[in-house]
């Protein structure tokens, strides 16, 4: 939708949206760059419904990039051995790094990186529901870099082609890391898996517990997800939420035949004659009641985000103040 510069009462007395000439002209250029799949930049005009929409999208990715450290940070103390500490270290860093990248392409769209980290610290902003579940064990730091870095990766990798420049950037460099973070997350559960028997069952309740969630990290069935249309025909999202589920499952029954440890769904089968993936049902009511705050970490969460926020003030501090040091020395 364009942005209405004013509304008239037009035939019948239907309001009717009637745009500048600057605006009209701007709509048309708009339309012929996603037409022809080319990338739209901070600079080009666009439509407000755009700029909220990716606005909202890009914040919230980066918020769940940087509440996303938290599950894991949670146990780098208790990693079990210097290169797992160091790999998990690594690790944590680099979603900081995400968060970063995503608030600067957030930033070229208009709304300062205080406001959006306002909006996030004050709980207006939605992150993803997952990393409101806790890490419990250290096999959680397999199935989290597994499945959570795995579903990101099946998210992601379409949207390094979405139609805004500075997103689809940002999304190249961040798979780059994320298929290293999937990989991680494999291989401590394999290694589990080929240990004791103690350590197997570790890893597969690890399992047990994140499947459901990182299945409803895609969001809703296409039918429940009314924004998706709009979001694919301005080229931001290429595929519908249900079928990336599709490819995810696909490519975590194969790798979970690898790693000997099972898929927690009785009902999960190919249909040769749809040529899906049949799985649960996934519980909805559970999602929604995460992302509205009732999650088992949600306040422990944005409490944590709050205090780091306030402990790395004399840090921002510093930051302006050199800042406008440098300033002042250069004029
Ligand atoms: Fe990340
Ligand atoms: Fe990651």
């Amino acid at each position: 939708m364009a942005e209405h510069t004013s509304t008239q009462a037009g035939d019948g007395g239907r309001l009717q949206a009637v745009l500048s000439p600057e605006d009209e002209a701007g709509q048309a250029r708009f339309d012929e760059i996603i037409a022809q799949d080319s990338r739209i930049e901070p600079r080009d005009w666009m439509p407000e419904g755009y700029r909220k929409t990716l606005t909202r999208q890009v914040s919230q990715h980066a918020h769940s990039e940087i509440i996303g450290m938290q599950p894991e940070a949670n146990w780098i103390t208790r990693a079990p051995s210097l290169k797992r500490k160091a790999i998990l270290m690594a690790k944590v860093q680099d979603e900081a790094g995400h968060g970063l990248y995503l608030y600067s392409a957030a930033e070229t769209l208009g709304t300062p990186r205080h406001v959006l980290n306002e909006q996030l610290l004050t709980g207006r902003a939605k992150y993803s529901s997952i990393f409101n579940y806790p890490a419990r064990t250290w096999a959680d730091m397999g199935a989290i870099g597994w499945l959570v870095d795995g579903a990101a990766i099946a998210n992601q990798v379409p949207l390094c082609r979405a139609s805004y420049g500075p997103y689809g950037r940002a999304m190249v460099r961040i798979c780059k890391e994320e298929s290293f973070h999937q990989r991680q997350g494999f291989e401590i559960l394999l290694e589990l898996s080929r240990g004791t028997a103690e350590q197997k069952k570790m890893a597969q309740d690890a399992v047990n517990r994140f499947y459901e969630p990182s299945l409803m990290m895609f969001g809703p069935p296409d039918a429940d997800s009314p924004n998706s249309k709009q979001s694919m025909a301005w080229n931001i999202k290429r595929f519908s939420n249900d079928d990336l589920r599709q490819r995810f499952v696909g490519m975590i029954v194969e790798q979970a035949k690898v790693l000997g440890l099972t898929l927690p769904d009785p009902d999960l089968r190919f249909d040769e004659e749809s040529g899906k993936w049949i799985h649960q049902d996934l519980n909805w009511d559970e999602f929604k009641a995460v992302l509205a705050g009732n999650g088992p970490c949600n306040a422990q969460r944005l409490q944590r985000r709050r205090e780091a926020h306030e402990d790395g003030a004399w840090v921002r501090e510093a930051a302006a103040a050199y800042a406008a040091k440098t300033n002042e020395k250069a004029a």
